[in-house]
């Protein structure tokens, strides 16, 4: 059982790839909080993992929020516990914040993986998507890493795997805090007038059902995750946060990439 969280498809694509060489099911987290369905049941033998974006060197809130709801029944001292995050460079200090998480809903993380996959995060200064060839060569080992991933995780390793990187502590204990605070409102999206069509495909792409058209505008709820993929698949770079998404890029996985 592969719960996912994903905004821009990197998670997805992830959770897609090992589900299909695990012969796992997947279930969308935003679905079952959408739904408020916490109930789940495992199968004898399945294992149990958890697929989401690295947000500010942490598990994404979202995937956390979900976990403190959840009820799995079936687990057994025997069933192998996972989480696979996917980042832009690296996770501080995910694993302990997410093994706690888990500990009090009585599970027990064995298995810990990161996936560097392009960059999402473009809301404050000196943050873009990356460059052209670094957004390539991402997505060119994606694939080798996921399958060495999924060996390990068919194994059942108990193993730490992820790119902790450099200030964990600093990164993960101070800014991190400041930034689910300060930095994860979704007062300051806003649709360009000129430039959005009123065409719904943020409506859409929302994975919280966040936003709604009025008068073929966008309108944001309140209920963000942060994911930003309003912003990356508007067709006319309309949606911006406050002032620092004008110049920036946009990406979203395609499979064609
Ligand atoms: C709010 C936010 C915070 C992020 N923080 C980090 C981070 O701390 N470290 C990192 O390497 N990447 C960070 N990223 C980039 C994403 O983790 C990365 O692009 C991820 O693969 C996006 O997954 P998705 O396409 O499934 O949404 C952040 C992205 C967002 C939207
Ligand atoms: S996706 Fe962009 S153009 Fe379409 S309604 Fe939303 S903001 Fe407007
Ligand atoms: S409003 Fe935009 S950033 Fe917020 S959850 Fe929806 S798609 Fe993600």
């Amino acid at each position: 059982m592969i719960f996912w969280f994903s905004g821009t498809g990197n998670s997805h694509y992830v959770a897609q790839q090992l589900a299909e060489q695990l012969n796992d099911r997947l279930i969308a987290v935003s679905d079952a909080l959408l739904s408020q369905n916490y109930d789940y049941a495992l199968q004898q033998g399945e294992s149990i993992g958890f697929v989401f974006p690295t947000y500010s060197w942490g598990p994404a809130p979202v995937m956390l929020d979900f976990i403190k709801n959840m009820k799995v029944a079936g687990v057994t001292s025997a069933t192998y516990c996972y989480m696979v995050t996917t980042c832009g460079d690296d996770v501080g200090l995910s694993v302990p914040i997410f093994a706690k998480a888990l500990r009090k809903q009585g599970l027990t993380l064995q298995g810990a993986f990161s996936v560097q996959m392009p960059n999402n995060y473009i809301c404050m200064k000196g943050f873009d998507v990356d460059p052209d060839q670094v957004r390539q060569q991402k997505l060119h080992a994606a694939p080798e890493r996921i399958a060495h991933v999924a060996m390990r995780i068919a194994e059942h390793r108990c193993t730490t795997d992820v790119v902790t990187g450099k200030w964990r502590w600093a990164k993960s204990r101070f800014i991190r805090p400041w930034f689910k605070r300060y930095a994860m409102s979704d007062k300051p999206f806003h649709a360009d007038s000129a430039a959005c069509t009123g065409c719904g495909k943020c409506v859409e792409t929302c994975p919280m059902h966040n936003i709604k058209l009025h008068d073929g505008r966008p309108v944001w709820q309140g209920r963000c995750a942060m994911c930003l993929a309003c912003v990356h698949h508007c067709p006319m770079r309309a949606i911006q946060y406050g002032k620092q998404t004008q110049d920036k890029g946009r990406y979203y996985f395609k499979k064609t990439n």
